[in-house]
C-alpha cells in the first residue's frame, strides 16, 4: 500500500495571539493543508484558550480544512457551535464524560467530520468500537494542554497498531498525530503511519513566512520513510 502524502496541519495554539487572522494566513501562504484549532476548557486540561467565536472569526482567513481539536470535558454540548463556527473537522476525545457514539452521531448530524482522540496514556482499545464510524484517528504523542512539548516516542508503536488494525477491518481512515512534531521527529511518526501530522511551535517559532519550514517538514517525513522503503534511484 504506497503512504499517503504527509499532510503538514498548522497548530495556532503557539502562534501571536494578538494577531490570529494574520498568523492562520502566514500558515496557508505557507502551503499547510489545514489548521489546526486547540480548545481547551480548563477542565478537561489544565489550560483555556479559544472557542467558537474564535473559529468563526478565523473563518474568512483561509479556504484550508478547519480542525477543531475539542480538548474540553463535555464535547457533546458545542458541537452544534462549532460547527455553526465553521469547523470542518471537529476532533473530541475518547476520555471526555460524554458517550463517543453519541459525539460521533451528533457531530455528522451536524454535517462535519468526526475525530476521535486519545491521550497518551489511553490504550488503543479506548478507541476500537469507534473505528468504523470516525473520519480520522488524532493519537496525542502529548499530555494535551500545551504546545511546545516535547514528543513521547513510546506513543509511536500505539500509531502503528491502529494502522494494523485498520488496514485489518479494510478502513483508509487517516491517523492524525499531535504534539512535539518537528524535523526530528515527524519521520518516524510519518512511518509509524500518521499522515495527518500537527505542526505548532515547529512552525510559529518561525518569524517570517513559512514556506520553507512546512517543505521542510513534509520532506523529512516523505524521505525519512522512503529511505528505508525504496531504493535510492527510484525516488524522484
Ligand atoms: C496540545 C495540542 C497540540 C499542540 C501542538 O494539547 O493539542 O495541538 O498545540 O503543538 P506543538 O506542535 O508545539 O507540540
Ligand atoms: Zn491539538
Amino acid at each position: 500500500m504506497t503512504p499517503r502524502r504527509p499532510e503538514i496541519s498548522a497548530s495556532i495554539l503557539n502562534a501571536d495571539f494578538g494577531r490570529l487572522g494574520a498568523e492562520v494566513e502566514r500558515a496557508v501562504r505557507g502551503g499547510v493543508d489545514s489548521i489546526h484549532l486547540d480548545v481547551m476548557d480548563g477542565h478537561f486540561v489544565d489550560n483555556i484558550s479559544l472557542g467558537p467565536v474564535v473559529v468563526e472569526a478565523l473563518r474568512p482567513y483561509a479556504a484550508v480544512p478547519y480542525h477543531s481539536h475539542l480538548m474540553i470535558s463535555r464535547p457533546l454540548r458545542y458541537v452544534d457551535e462549532f460547527a455553526r463556527a465553521g469547523s470542518d473537522l471537529i476532533v473530541f476525545h475518547v476520555e471526555a464524560e460524554d458517550p463517543a457514539e453519541a459525539v460521533i452521531e451528533q457531530i455528522h448530524r451536524s454535517g462535519r467530520g468526526a475525530g476521535i482522540a486519545l491521550n497518551p496514556e489511553t490504550p488503543l482499545e479506548a478507541v476500537l468500537p469507534h473505528l468504523e464510524a470516525v473520519d480520522l484517528v488524532l493519537v496525542m504523542t502529548v499530555h494535551p494542554g500545551f504546545g511546545g512539548q516535547a514528543l513521547l516516542p513510546e506513543v509511536l508503536p500505539k500509531v502503528s497498531a491502529l494502522q494494523a488494525e485498520l488496514q485489518r477491518r479494510g478502513l483508509d481512515t487517516p491517523i492524525g498525530i499531535d504534539g512535539g512534531l518537528n524535523l526530528e521527529t515527524i519521520a518516524a511518526a510519518y512511518a509509524a503511519g500518521g499522515t495527518i501530522l500537527v505542526a505548532g511551535s515547529a512552525l510559529y517559532a518561525h518569524q517570517g513566512e513559512l514556506a520553507p519550514v512546512v517543505e521542510e517538514l513534509r520532506t523529512a517525513a516523505r524521505d525519512g520513510t522512503a529511505a528505508r522503503r525504496e531504493p535510492a534511484e527510484s525516488r524522484r
